[in-house]
């Protein structure tokens, strides 16, 4: 099957989870599981109404509706010899549904895991926010789990101009090779309460975005400020970090962390926790906490696989 255009992160499931809403539909009938049983367990392939109608106790009016509603779902085959109609199971088709099934079944587990690790990590508030700039909002997912696992507010920045797919890549790599500030919403960003600033962005043309120059010069209050800076690409970032940390030194900002993300360590869960560490350990740093300045979780989670 070829993946579709409708998902980030496509896995089908869009297409298979209607089909299979359906095929559940068909088999979550106590009667027509039975015909299925019946079906399957029967090796002389001359299973009709009638005999079905007489092993299951009902008429055989009902036995045909539900055959029906089997073989519009693909589950039942029939074949007809002379004055006689067969059925059988359609073993290509169970064959497939388990398929579907296990796939559905391994996402979900994933989603799960991942859900998990992000957001019961630890029940923390942290006195940070996470200022961000996000496309195609890769950057805002991290961003938002970040704010999620440590209870810090979330500045999402916008461009006052949106880019479109083909401006990005021409003037939008234009002016983050340039280190241009584009104008964005909020002008002013007021830091001056927050203990630690966390700040993403996605890595343009190896740099930082036009977006984020433009935040670090509407800060206010962020003289002495502490910083931890992530990034996100597919996998080339340049000398993105080191750009905005140059920037924000200059804005007397300094820069205790920094990271770089690629898509697919964004949804590792090894690395989810690594990331929630390390604004952790950044916001003890900077408030000088020998430990967490949180409630622990009753339940925390220590060796995560
Ligand atoms: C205009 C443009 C330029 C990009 N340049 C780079 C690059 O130089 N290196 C890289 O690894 N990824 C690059 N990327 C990919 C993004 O950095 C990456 O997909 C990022 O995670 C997107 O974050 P977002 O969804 O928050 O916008 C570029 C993407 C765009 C749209």
């Amino acid at each position: 099957m070829d993946p579709c255009t409708c998902c980030d992160a496509c896995d089908n499931l869009c297409e298979i989870v209607p089909e299979m809403a359906r095929t559940f539909k068909a088999l979550g009938d106590l009667t027509r599981l039975r015909l299925i049983y019946l079906l399957s367990s029967d090796s002389s392939g001359t299973l009709g109404v009638s005999e079905l109608a007489t092993r299951l106790g009902i008429s055989q009016p009902a036995v045909s509706q539900h055959l029906k509603t089997l073989k519009s779902e693909g589950i039942v085959d029939s074949r007809r010899e002379g004055f006689f109609i067969y059925y059988s199971i359609n073993r290509e088709r169970m064959v497939l549904f388990r398929k579907q099934f296990d796939r559905i079944y391994a996402s979900v587990m994933d989603k799960c895991d991942k859900e998990f690790v992000w957001t019961e990590t630890r029940q923390i508030s942290l006195n940070a926010c996470v200022i961000f700039y996000s496309y195609t909002g890769i950057t805002r997912g991290v961003a938002e789990k970040i704010g999620n696992a440590c209870g810090c507010d979330l500045v999402p920045v916008q461009t006052k101009k949106e880019y479109s797919s083909f401006s990005a890549y021409t003037t939008g790599v234009f002016r983050s090779r340039k280190g241009a500030c584009d104008p964005i919403i909020p002008e002013e960003i007021d830091v001056s309460g927050y203990d630690l600033l966390v700040i993403g962005t996605p890595v343009w043309a190896g740099k930082p975005t036009p977006a984020i120059n433009a935040v670090v010069q509407a800060f206010s209050g962020c003289e002495g400020k502490k910083a931890l800076i992530f990034v996100t690409s597919c996998g080339i970032p340049g000398e993105a970090l080191p750009l905005l940390k140059a920037a924000l030194a200059k804005r007397g900002v300094s820069v205790i962390g920094e990271i770089s993300l690629t898509k697919n360590e964004i949804g590792n869960p090894e690395d989810g926790n690594s990331l929630i560490e390390q604004v952790i350990a950044a916001y003890n740093a900077c408030t000088d906490q020998p430990d967490m300045p949180e409630k622990q979780n009753e339940n925390p989670i220590e060796d995560y696989p």
